[in-house]
């Protein structure tokens, strides 16, 4: 049998996770709005329109921040169309997904959907067709008290409280060619800048997001990320991270995507350092890793100039669940760095939650790692020391499992999660060497014969965790016997 060793000590820290680390994000695409968390005719809708079982689902899942309202839609995107009375709002095609926009929903309402939820909005402005006075008109429209015409027209709108947005994204994916109006990284640099000062002046108490590179696979990665943070550093408080996997065909490649993402957040930490360093600033610049997921987008289909077709409606399997785990462990084990992250995204559009138009709701495969990791991965992260079996993949040599820990002082719990990509068991014996007396309390696993098993509105239970016998040891070394490609979640109390 496989052998790993894992050393897990309090006094190892990366750093306190930010809960805005389990963000999310719903884009004006296909049915993530309309029919997803939007639709006035479902029985169980509210007197707003507003699903409330996916409303308890999002709660559920303890989202702290969704972004919204794209993606790829916001840079064609007037959110002026999205403010007024609903029935004069003009009906816009929308250029990034080919989509009719009907504007039922704009910045008003899904401030009050987010106050339902239970979170906050992280929104973007449109630096494509939009300019950097639109981008602090929305500010002012949104946070600026009263007494000004944006204000008060928010006023009118029936939002006498500013929404006190504050957290904004300075456009999105401004490197990529399908991008409408995508520019040059001096360019979306420049642009960026002006907004950014305009948007501070408005209210100094908002963080802004300069766009980073979409994808490591870019070829102007990672120069754009350089470039752009020398125009912005002064203004912006983040650089924004995007990364999706799919399986290509070698599932041992596709598991270890964790290596992948590991290596991506260092380099755009590196980049940002050696700005910092040219700027002579004490400024560390934050991530924010406002899109991750699985993502078939290989498979993706078109429905052009259709109303909230089913599009990017991916189902995931288990294999897609266990990437998925080992990306938050990733995400976990960056949190000194990655402040935010959004997992893109949150309903029908790749997302956890899936809803069945006038019908029910679907919790996909995804949705439990998430649930998991958003729940119990809180407090302070901590260093794994793992010494673990290596895999040979395309990338190169990885290690066949991913790792990581968080202890909660307040409650004194520590939590460990761990992938095994090996398609067999692994005797995995845990080190708790520092907390002194332990219990462990649940054992959590993923895991089935069948890898592409998925739930389905028919079979709806297919792909669930389910618990293991717990050791009862309370020595300071646990034993544990790892099922073969697993998804695990141990919790243990400090007496
Ligand atoms: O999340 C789907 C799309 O992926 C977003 O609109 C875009 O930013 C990214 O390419």
């Amino acid at each position: 049998m496989k052998r790993a060793k894992c050393i897990v000590d309090k006094d190892y820290t990366i750093d306190v996770v930010d809960p805005k680390l389990y963000g999310s994000f719903i884009e004006h695409l296909g049915r993530a709005v309309y029919s997803g968390i939007y639709e006035p005719n479902h029985p169980n809708a509210d007197e707003q329109g507003f699903r409330k079982d996916v409303l308890a689902c999002v709660k559920e899942l303890a989202v702290p921040i969704v972004r919204y309202p794209g993606g790829n839609f916001v840079s064609g995107y007037r959110w002026t169309d999205g403010i007024g009375p609903v029935t004069e709002r003009p009906v816009r095609l929308d250029y990034a997904w080919m989509s009719i926009e009907s504007n039922k929903i704009g910045i008003d309402e899904f401030v009050d959907w987010c106050k339902k939820a239970d979170t906050q909005v992280m929104a973007a402005v449109n630096l494509g067709t939009g300019t950097p006075q639109d981008a602090g008109y929305m500010v002012e429209y949104c946070n600026h008290p009263t007494g000004t015409f944006w204000s008060d027209l928010r006023g009118q709108n029936g939002h006498k409280d500013p929404h006190n947005i504050k957290t904004w994204c300075l456009g999105n994916e401004m490197d990529g060619p399908w991008q409408t109006c995508g520019l040059s990284a001096d360019d979306y640099g420049k642009k960026a800048r002006e907004a950014a000062k305009i948007m501070k002046w408005v209210d100094s108490s908002i963080e802004l997001v300069a766009s980073g590179s979409s994808s490591p696979l870019m070829s102007t990665y990672p120069d754009w990320d350089r470039i752009v943070l020398e125009h912005t550093y002064e203004y912006a408080d983040y650089i924004s991270m995007h990364r999706y996997y799919e399986n290509e065909g070698n599932i041992e490649d596709f598991l270890t995507s964790f290596a992948d993402m590991d290596d991506f957040i260092e380099t755009v930490a590196a980049t940002a350092d050696f700005v910092k360093a040219k700027k002579r600033s004490k400024k560390t610049m934050k991530i924010s890793f406002d899109e991750w997921n699985v993502w078939y987008i290989k498979k993706q289909t078109e429905h052009p100039w259709a109303e909230s077709p089913a599009i990017l409606e991916d189902q995931y399997s288990l294999l897609d669940a266990l990437v998925f785990g080992g990306m938050l462990c990733t995400l976990l084990n960056h949190v000194n760095r990655v402040k935010i992250a959004c997992l893109a995204q949150l309903v029908n559009v790749i997302a956890p939650i899936v809803t069945k138009a006038g019908g029910g709701i679907l919790k996909q495969a995804t949705y439990y790692p998430f649930q998991q990791v958003s729940m119990y991965g809180r407090g302070t992260a901590l260093k794994t020391l793992l010494r673990a079996p290596s895999m040979v993949v395309t990338r190169g040599e990885v290690p066949s499992m991913q790792t990581a820990a968080t202890y909660d002082e307040k409650d004194k719990k520590v939590t460990l999660f761990i992938l095994n990509c090996n398609d067999e068991p692994v005797e995995f014996s845990l080190d708790l060497r520092s907390f002194g007396k332990t219990v462990m309390e649940e054992h959590i696993v993923m895991d089935g014969a069948d890898l592409f098993a998925k739930n389905t509105f028919e079979q709806p239970d297919l792909v669930k965790p389910r618990n293991i016998l717990p050791i009862a040891s309370q020595a300071d070394v646990y034993v544990m016997n790892l099922s073969k490609l697993s998804w695990n979640v141990v919790r243990f109390s400090a007496i």
